[in-house]
């Protein structure tokens, strides 16, 4: 399945602006992005009580259809949705019907008459998360949990809720984003959300082949260089190369990537003195970053694990919310 897109602020907004669906990142307004990433902050602070869950979803069915294979995505937002006590089915694909030939819908519509209130979706293609937004019952929500090389908006807001917690804000900030732009979802959602967030110096720093046609369109400043790319950013954030969407070719080998656009600590002190640097995981130490630097003071990797949970609570909660306040305008409507 190949799926295009279609522009989201359409599918993913109830008609008073709130959160439905989320899906991208791309068309939302500033005050929704900000909304999230407040409803999030509220939420940093659950993982540190003795009881460490909030009654906000608490009746409520969140199914994990993952199609991909995924360690923090999957398992913050089984976090994310316990801890605001949800029932949480996570759907194990490679032991689902759809090893026998079912399709997409079809599961979908066995989902839903189990009578479940949100699906959280990673898949390979881009545009399934949309696609399945446009095809599942009203009453349901749908989350991106990453869809190909398209969007992932959840990382993309808690790299933002990262940056937001140790530099206050993204007024003045540089930050660069290095690797692998071709193949990332990651680095997609990141422009979009610092774009609209108001990071005035947004920079990519990769070799050409791994940088997408037409990146320029994203308001940001192209580098082939790291010594040029880093110098004095608040921020790094690195990606990993995304073998699994490499047509091949694309690089002459792991060894020159790293000798090149490796993160090392030499590389780093080019950077703000006080720069953080991030990544969304998983790292492949010694391609595309030094060890030294991943387990380093300036990193706040496994801090972008835990504000993850915080975030993904923020969404599913909006979300919920978003979907009722909707039903019940319908409701009303058709009265
Ligand atoms: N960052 C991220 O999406 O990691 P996973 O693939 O482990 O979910």
């Amino acid at each position: 399945m190949t799926l295009a897109p279609p522009p989201s602020s359409r599918v993913q907004l109830t008609e008073d602006g709130k959160l439905r669906h989320f899906l991208s990142v791309e068309h939302l307004p500033r005050s929704l992005l900000e909304d999230i990433l407040d409803t999030a902050a509220s939420f940093v602070d659950v993982g540190g009580r003795a009881i460490k869950k909030v009654p906000l979803l608490r009746g409520k069915t969140v199914v994990n259809l993952f199609f991909e294979s995924s360690t923090r995505t999957r398992s913050t937002f089984e976090l994310a949705a316990k801890r605001l006590s949800a029932d949480v089915l996570n759907l194990d694909i490679a032991k689902s019907a759809t090893s026998k030939g079912e399709t997409l819908l079809d599961t979908l519509r066995n989902l839903e008459a189990m009578a479940a209130d949100m699906f959280v979706v990673r898949h390979g293609d881009s545009g399934a998360a949309h696609f399945i937004a446009e095809h599942v019952c009203p009453q349901v929500a749908i989350i991106n949990g990453g869809d190909g090389r398209h969007a992932h908006p959840t990382q993309g807001m808690l790299d933002m809720l990262t940056i937001r917690r140790h530099k206050g804000s993204f007024e003045n900030l540089s930050v660069a984003i290095v690797g692998d732009i071709l193949h990332s979802r990651v680095a997609r959602s990141n422009m979009l959300a610092l774009k609209t967030l108001g990071c005035p110096d947004i920079r990519v720093i990769a070799p050409k082949t791994l940088l997408p046609v037409g990146i320029e369109q994203y308001g940001v400043k192209v580098y082939t260089d790291m010594t040029t790319g880093l110098k004095d950013v608040d921020v790094v954030i690195m990606l990993r190369l995304q073998r699994e969407r490499m047509a091949g070719g694309l690089l002459p080998s792991e060894g020159e990537f790293y000798r090149l656009f490796g993160l090392t600590t030499a590389r780093l002190a080019g950077a703000k003195p006080d720069a953080i640097v991030m990544h969304p995981g998983p790292i492949n130490r010694g391609v595309e970053i030094e060890s030294a630097v991943a387990d380093g003071n300036q990193s706040v990797i496994l801090n972008q694990v835990t504000y993850g949970i915080a975030v993904r609570m923020a969404v599913l909660s909006m979300a919920m919310s978003g979907q009722t306040a909707q039903r019940q305008f319908e409701q009303e409507k058709a009265q």
